[in-house]
């Protein structure tokens, strides 16, 4: 009986969907309802034609006083990408109505740099108030850390809207973790419409910043099945890490992930990945999992040939931009302040 029921409420719930879906069908331009997000390189050209520059200055002065800062920002964009797609919901505060993605476990105590977005964007309110959206000032901001840093290029298509809401939930579910194995990773990528190159190339933004010990610890103590290389180097090496990162205790002791040139966005995070010295498990993985094949040659191929890298880097960071739910273009806003939603 029960069964039958659900199938009967099952049916009327589709019809109802696809009635409901038609209407907007034939009701809507169809601009909304484009699969491509409509964005574009000149969207600021007339109502924000210095955007581009005050990002940049600002962005500037923040690597400059502390290279740190550029992974911070590349980060935050990538976190914010892939919950609910770049909408500037990752920089929300938490309210007594909205609780943030901040505080989700995978961005707890990990996400750093909301101030210098906030910078970024007291300047453009000043400048051109209420044209700039913060998803897309996080989108070219992350862009200059690269460069700063002695990355690749890009141009950034511009146009996005900020969120209305947020996705905490989406936030546990969708962002890949250290002890994710590679064929978990792949899948997070291919549910955001990256591929399996994508996934390879955008990993190479560990060449820079930092991870915590809790997110190497069950590495480095052997909890995993991956062959740390036998060279004394590494041997060093993980006496280093272990006297950094106790068996407990210390879990937001920070180690870089790219010890060969930390501050450096070049292509030594695969030479590392070739010893066998990934500090993460999951970037490990793309070398040493036994479903590696493929991401095995990846990891090679930027590793020999550090042109080849930056230019997958770069195509991969505008899929990665590009990333959005059509709702946010309609539901969407500029917030004034990054950190809320408009009243
Ligand atoms: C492939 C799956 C990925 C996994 C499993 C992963 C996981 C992690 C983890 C565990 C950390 C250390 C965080 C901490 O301990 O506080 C980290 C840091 C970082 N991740 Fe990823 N990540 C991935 C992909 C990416 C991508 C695609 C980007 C950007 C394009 C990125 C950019 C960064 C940066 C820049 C840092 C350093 C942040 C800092 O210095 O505080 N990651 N990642
Ligand atoms: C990203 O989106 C822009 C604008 O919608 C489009 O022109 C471009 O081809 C897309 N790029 C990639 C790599 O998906």
């Amino acid at each position: 009986m029960a069964s039958l029921h659900e199938s009967r409420f099952g049916f009327v719930h589709h019809c109802l969907i696809l009635v409901l879906l038609s209407a907007f069908y034939f009701s809507c331009s169809s601009s909304v309802y484009v699969s491509d997000p409509p964005l574009s390189l000149d969207y600021y050209k007339k109502t924000c034609p210095t955007v581009l520059e005050i990002v940049r200055r600002e962005m500037e002065c923040a690597v400059l006083s502390d290279p740190r800062n550029a992974a911070l920002i590349l980060r935050l964009h990538f976190h914010d990408c892939f919950v609910q797609g770049c909408d500037g919901s990752v920089l929300l505060d938490d309210t007594i109505t909205l609780q943030g993605e901040k505080k989700a476990p995978n961005n707890k105590d990990a996400l750093k740099g909301f101030r210098i977005l906030d910078r970024i964007k007291n300047l453009l309110e000043s400048e051109c108030p209420g044209i700039v959206s913060c998803a897309d000032i996080l989108t070219v901001a992350a862009r200059d850390a690269v460069l700063l840093v002695g990355g690749p290029y890009w141009d950034v298509p511009l146009g996005r809207k900020d969120s209305r809401t947020v996705g905490y939930e989406l936030s546990n579910t969708n962002l890949p973790t250290a002890n994710d194995g590679l064929l978990s990773i792949i899948s997070k990528f291919i549910y955001q419409g990256l591929s399996v190159t994508d996934m390879v190339a955008l990993s190479g933004a560990h060449t820079i910043g930092m991870a915590r010990c809790v997110n190497f610890r069950d590495r480095i103590y052997g909890d995993f099945p991956v062959t740390t290389a036998v060279d004394p180097l590494s041997m060093n090496y993980l006496k280093t890490l272990k006297s950094q990162c106790p068996p407990v205790g210390e879990d937001n002791k920070e180690a870089a992930m790219d010890y060969l040139t930390p501050n450096l966005f070049d292509n030594s995070f695969y030479h590392i990945l070739l010893r066998g010295e990934g500090l993460i498990n999951s970037d490990q993985e793309l070398y040493t999992s036994a479903f590696a094949l493929q991401t095995r040659k990846l990891v090679k191929k930027y590793a020999e040939d550090q042109v080849a890298f930056f230019e997958q880097f770069a195509e991969s960071m505008v899929k990665l931009g590009n990333i959005t739910e059509p709702d946010t273009f309609v539901d969407g806003e500029v917030r004034r302040n990054c950190r809320f939603v408009n009243t």
